[in-house]
């Protein structure tokens, strides 16, 4: 009944909490026990005042009362302690291994997978599968432990009365089982619906200036507003399930509080059950009803909890494109070597090649300019140098290794790369700067904003080098975000550099000068450059021409020139292009 199944791949992390689970149970069984004497004794009590007794008997049956509430009191509280602790601590080691795994995931994982539904499988669907290992399993175990002594001491009084009583009780269950599965319908759709509010609203808080620019404001309030309705219209509909349920509850549990009344009563009338095991009986069958509405709510989290198990399951099953499968301990990078022999390579999701047939030899501390269209495989090159992609075929060699011979660890720490798209941290300006290197001195820091040029701009920032930066701090320009990527990438000191079209957005002047610079920083630094302006790679000892992922043309800057080819075409266009903004 139970799809236990979907749970199977948390048993290390439930047997942990095994022994406190079992304590857990020894503890609701204590509850239910002591949940059960009362209508026990209060009809005990009522037997003796019945015969007649003087109220000195009635009180050793007052304490026990009072013990037994006391009890119930401190073991539910307890049962609390121990099993909603258990579900937080596997709730605690899920989320740290799913992160932990997440983490070792590489590109194509995340390039398919929405980060919304990351986030939400790292938040909501954890919470659902700790709400089985918390909630779900104590009130099922409860209910059980309840059902069973209510249902034996009933029983025991008069098993004709316990059938009479349980139909309309039966029919409570049959109410839940019917109207939960709708309210939990409804509610799962509200869930979406209010993800749907808080995308909507996160895209448009991120892009507010492009809202305002295309003069969208107002139609996009509409469709808030519509989104907002659709919320508002979906809870009143939860409302209206839930009364309906929360009206049948009491309706049926007043039916068997009539049914007890009246069969009761003719039992009473003939003599055949005293008024203390009336009382008994009456007090046992509501004890029931909650156990029955329970039933009916402790399913729904099970389910709910395996459907949300299985997506993280789905996670923790994919496996890292890139290992360590053939990593050997007796080669390491030293002198930045980078050649490609015959390299080819598509994305899993994709039908064509990005590159196809790719080979240059790059000498240590030489420098590869990469041109070419937009879309030609630029950025994907660069990639595989750092295995964030596997080729799907050809060799890379680092100083003459295979690539895949070098522990990830080792080969991503000798090479930097500066993405297309630089990304800061909600940060200080110098923690940026030092990402990833945790010694890095101020004097270096330093040193490297000098390098690309940033460190006046940096001293007239309110906060100097502790300027915060990024969401929370100051906004930074496009070129100014791109030298302070690069200023992080270089204090790394890597054998290899991938710089991916960074300097775009600064004048032609400052990237000769930063350009120049880096050789100076570090001896021989091997540096691979994708630009789209040529005159950043005139140094190059040689350029390559991508076109749908091939290389079409190569050569130096000169030999390129003289090819008067593509490379020379564009070499003229942007010379022109210069000396018109030179004239301007
Ligand atoms: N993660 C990805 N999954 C599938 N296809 C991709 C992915 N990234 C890029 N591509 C495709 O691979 C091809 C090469 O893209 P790439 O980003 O390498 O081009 P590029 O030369 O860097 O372009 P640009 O100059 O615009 O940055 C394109 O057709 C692109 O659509
Ligand atoms: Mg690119």
């Amino acid at each position: 009944m139970f799809p236990f199944r979907a749970f199977r791949f948390l048993a290390p992390l439930v047997r942990e909490q095994r022994p406190i689970f079992l304590v857990g149970i020894v503890l609701i069984l204590l509850t239910s026990l002591s949940q059960v004497a009362v209508p026990r004794l209060v009809g005990l009590a009522i037997q003796k005042l019945e015969s007649g007794v003087g109220l000195h008997l009635i009180t050793p049956i007052a304490f026990a009362m009072v013990g037994a509430v006391l009890i119930r009191g401190l073991t539910s509280f307890w049962t609390r302690e121990t099993v909603i602790a258990s579900s937080r601590r596997i709730e605690k080691k899920l989320r740290d291994q799913l992160y932990e795994h997440i983490s070792s995931l590489d590109g194509s994982f995340y390039s398919k997978t929405h980060t919304g539904d990351l986030m939400s499988r790292f938040t909501s669907d954890i919470e659902a599968v700790r709400m089985v290992f918390g909630p779900a399993v104590m009130y099922s175990v409860q209910t059980a432990f309840t059902l069973i002594f209510a249902l034996s001491m009933m029983i025991q009084i008069d098993w004709k009365l316990t059938l009479y009583s349980l139909i309309p009780l039966g029919f409570l269950t049959v109410a839940i089982r019917v109207i939960g599965p709708k309210v939990h319908k409804e509610s799962m759709r509200a869930q979406e619906m209010l993800s749907g509010i808080s995308v909507h609203s996160q895209e448009n808080f991120a892009n507010a200036p492009v809202i305002k620019a295309f003069v969208v404001e107002d139609a996009e309030v509409e469709r808030m507003q519509r989104l907002s309705h659709d919320y508002f219209r979906q809870n009143l509909r939860i409302a209206k399930l839930r009364a309906i349920s929360g009206s049948a509850m009491w309706l049926f549990g007043d039916l068997a509080l009539v049914t007890l009344l009246l069969v009761g009563g003719t039992r009473i009338l003939s003599g055949e059950l005293g008024l203390g095991d009336f009382a008994t009986f009456n007090g046992c069958q509501l004890l029931l009803i909650w156990p029955m509405i329970a039933l009916g709510w402790v399913m729904n989290l099970f389910h709910r909890g395996a459907a949300s198990a299985e997506r993280l399951q789905a996670i923790l099953d994919a496996s890292p494109l890139v290992d360590n499968a053939q990593a050997r301990s007796d080669i390491n990078i030293s002198e930045g070597r980078v050649s490609f022999d015959k390299v080819s390579f598509r994305y899993l999701e994709s039908e064509r090649p990005a590159l196809e047939d790719v080979s240059f030899n790059l000498k240590a501390g030489g420098t590869l300019g990469i041109v070419g269209t937009t879309a030609s495989g630029k950025t994907s090159l660069l990639h595989l140098v750092p295995r964030l992609s596997p080729v799907s075929s050809g060799k890379i060699l680092i100083d003459g290794n295979m690539l895949e011979h070098y522990p990830l660890g080792e080969l991503r720490a000798a090479i930097s790369m500066v993405p297309q798209e630089p990304f800061l941290f909600s940060a200080t300006v110098a923690e940026n700067i030092s990402f990833g290197v945790d010694d890095a001195t101020h004097e270096e820091i330093v040193a490297v904003a000098r390098l690309v040029r940033m460190d006046q701009e940096i001293e007239k920032f309110p906060d100097g080098y502790n300027q915060r930066v990024g969401e929370r701090g100051i906004t930074l320009s496009g070129g100014q975000k791109q030298r302070l990527a690069i200023a992080r990438a270089i204090l790394q000191r890597p054998r290899i550099l991938l710089l991916d079209d960074v300097l775009s957005a600064v004048d032609s002047e400052t990237e000769t000068a930063i350009l120049a610079g880096l050789k100076d920083w570090t001896r021989d630094l091997t540096s691979l450059i994708v630009t789209h302006r040529l005159s950043a790679v005139t140094h190059a000892d040689e350029i390559v021409v991508l076109e749908d992922g091939r290389i079409v043309e190569r050569g130096t800057h000169q030999s390129l020139l003289e090819k008067k080819g593509r490379y020379d075409n564009l070499w003229k266009k942007q010379t022109i292009e210069s000396e018109l903004e030179d004239l301007e």
